[in-house]
């Protein structure tokens, strides 16, 4: 199978080329990336098509929430209108799509996790951008697969994981404990993404480690494995200011890939799996 990824350098992208590699897939040149190919550019779908791909696995977005809280039009022009034509190059190359989205397309509102088919009410520029992007694919390229993830973490990445323990290790820590997510290390999702593609079942899914966590146990998980004494304040989302506004639970629940057989393991596996690497 030949798979184009775009986004191929960040932190989900380098994984999706091993993982498809290593499953046997020619993982084709050129990666999908900035500087060189811009998605927001509509020369983006001629260079999709002239690949000649049988899938393309679509990792790149503008992941910095704060950033497109601060620039909602540059946040729809990537993920939502960029989305659009990565769409249109998989649509004209006759190829299916793998497309990473995210809990961010969720209020956290709900008392129980957000199931694939749970509305989507995002309350951000970058949430908002992102379900704007899964509608695209929905209408264009009925051959995809929308998979929703949330707090990845993984080698290489400038992730939660790492900016604890460089904060932890430079002084007195302050982490939110009312947020509430479902921590993912972006390998497992990678591995994962290589099973959901051949079973052929078109369709959303929630792809995310097993387990729940809120930000502060998070943290607290990563010093323990670390071996780290943080001197941590818990605070709340309420006083602690940033220029997005965070949807505060967002645990999601991966049915429609667990029917299929396709789970990834606890994220405190994943964790210690990620540290035991890094500390290597
Ligand atoms: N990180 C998370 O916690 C998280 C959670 C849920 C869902 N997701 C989703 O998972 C996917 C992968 O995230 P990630 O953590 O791997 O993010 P990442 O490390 O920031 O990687 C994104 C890649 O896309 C590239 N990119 C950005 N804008 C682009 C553009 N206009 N044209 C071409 N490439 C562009 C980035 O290049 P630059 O480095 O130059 O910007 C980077 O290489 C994204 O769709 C994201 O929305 C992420």
């Amino acid at each position: 199978m030949r798979v184009a990824v775009t986004g191929g350098r960040g932190q989900l992208g380098r994984q999706v080329r091993r993982a498809f590699g290593e499953a046997g897939c020619e993982v084709l040149e050129p990666l999908l990336d900035r500087p060189a190919h811009d998605i927001a550019d509509l020369a983006i779908i001629d260079t999709i098509a002239a690949m000649r791909p049988d899938l393309v696995v679509h990792c790149a977005a503008m992941t910095d929430v704060d950033g497109c809280a601060r620039d909602p039009d540059a946040a729809l022009r990537v993920n939502a209108l960029g989305t659009r034509n990565v769409a249109l190059g998989a649509r004209r190359a006759g190829a299916a799509l793998v497309a990473i989205s995210t809990n961010e397309v969720f209020s956290g509102t709900a008392r129980s996790p957000y199931d694939e088919w749970s509305p989507v009410e995002p309350i951000n520029p970058y949430g908002r951008s992102k379900a704007i992007g899964e509608a695209f694919v929905r209408q264009l390229v009925p051959e995809s697969y929308i998979v929703r993830t949330a707090w990845l973490f993984g080698p290489g990445g400038n992730n939660f994981v790492t900016k604890m323990i460089a904060r932890a290790k430079a002084g007195p820590i302050t982490i939110v404990a009312d947020e509430v997510g479902s921590p993912t290390y972006a390998p497992d999702l990678a591995d994962a993404l290589v099973a959901l593609v051949h079973t052929g079942a078109y369709g959303t899914y929630h792809l995310v480690n097993e387990g729940v966590a809120s930000r502060l146990e998070f943290a607290q998980a990563i010093f323990a494995l670390a071996g780290i004494e943080a001197d941590v304040t818990p605070t709340t989302l309420a006083q602690w200011p940033r220029a997005s506004q965070v949807p505060p639970r967002t645990p999601l629940r991966n049915l429609a890939g667990a029917v299929l057989g396709i789970r990834l393991r606890p994220w405190r596996e994943a964790l210690a799996a990620y540290l035991s690497i890094e500390a290597a």
